[in-house]
């Protein structure tokens, strides 16, 4: 039996207050035709929580998966699960997600049409609501929400496919929103995504990255416990 949305985050944030930053693995490029599996080896080698790719084929070029594939993750999963939507019309699936068991729903604030009125129907949901920024995205699109919304997502690639090349203009954009935080006093969570390695974790993590989602880097090592807990050691020492 999973724990409802609001607790499973809340460890996930105890974990987050005890010890600093966490690496969530993506799972875009892990062995599907042994998805419970995969689930399993990621939370067994140490993963604080698991991050689902859901793309379109619209939004961003690749298709990838939808409800059917994270209702699965869920039943495998013990640990809190946040989907990512690249979807065009996120508003129309939310809810859907949200059910499917998501602890935290993360939506790109470039495909909403009225960010405040999704921010609030994804809490009422259950789930933790964060708003992505890809690279094109400059903080102040996101700045009016930032009271409103539990995280920010800042995309250091753009969003479409893993094993892209970090993009170091997330560093500037992630301290800009460290710096909004601190001075207004809100309480929103700082996420990355995209080209995070053993070259660019420390950067993101000083810069106040707490979620850091990694996905080849960790899928792609012979060893996912040894991948993330070298990762979140030079997070940790950087932060
Ligand atoms: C890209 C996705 C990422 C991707 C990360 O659109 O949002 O979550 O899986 O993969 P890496 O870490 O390989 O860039
Ligand atoms: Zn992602």
């Amino acid at each position: 039996m999973n724990p409802p949305a609001g607790q499973a985050f809340d460890q996930l944030a105890a974990t987050l207050d005890a010890r600093g930053p966490v690496v969530l693995p993506a799972l875009l490029l892990c062995d599907f035709g042994h998805l419970a599996r995969e689930v399993e080896r990621l939370e067994s080698a140490g993963a604080a929580g698991l991050h689902l790719d859901v793309m379109d084929g619209r939004f961003v070029p690749q298709l990838t998966y939808g409800l059917v594939v994270v209702e699965a993750v869920r039943r495998a999963a013990r640990g809190p699960i946040e989907v990512h939507l690249m979807v065009e019309q996120p508003e129309s699936c939310i809810e859907a997600y949200a059910k499917a068991g998501a602890d935290i729903l993360t939506v790109h604030l470039e495909g909403l049409t009225d960010p405040s009125r999704t921010l609030e129907t994804m809490k009422a949901l259950g789930p933790r609501a964060h708003l992505a920024i890809s690279p094109g995205t400059p903080v102040a699109r996101v700045e009016p929400y930032l009271d409103a919304c539990d995280g920010v997502l800042v995309m250091s690639v753009e969003p479409g496919f893993g094993g892209q090349a970090f993009n170091p203009a997330a560093l500037a954009k992630l301290s800009e929103l460290a710096a909004l935080r601190s001075h207004r006093g809100s309480a929103f969570r700082l996420a990355v995504d995209g080209g995070i390695s053993t070259e660019t974790i420390g950067a993101v993590a000083a810069a106040g990255a707490e979620l850091i989602v990694a996905g080849s880097a960790v899928i792609r090592s012979h060893d996912y416990a040894r991948a993330i807990t070298e990762l979140e050691h030079l997070a940790r020492s950087a932060a």
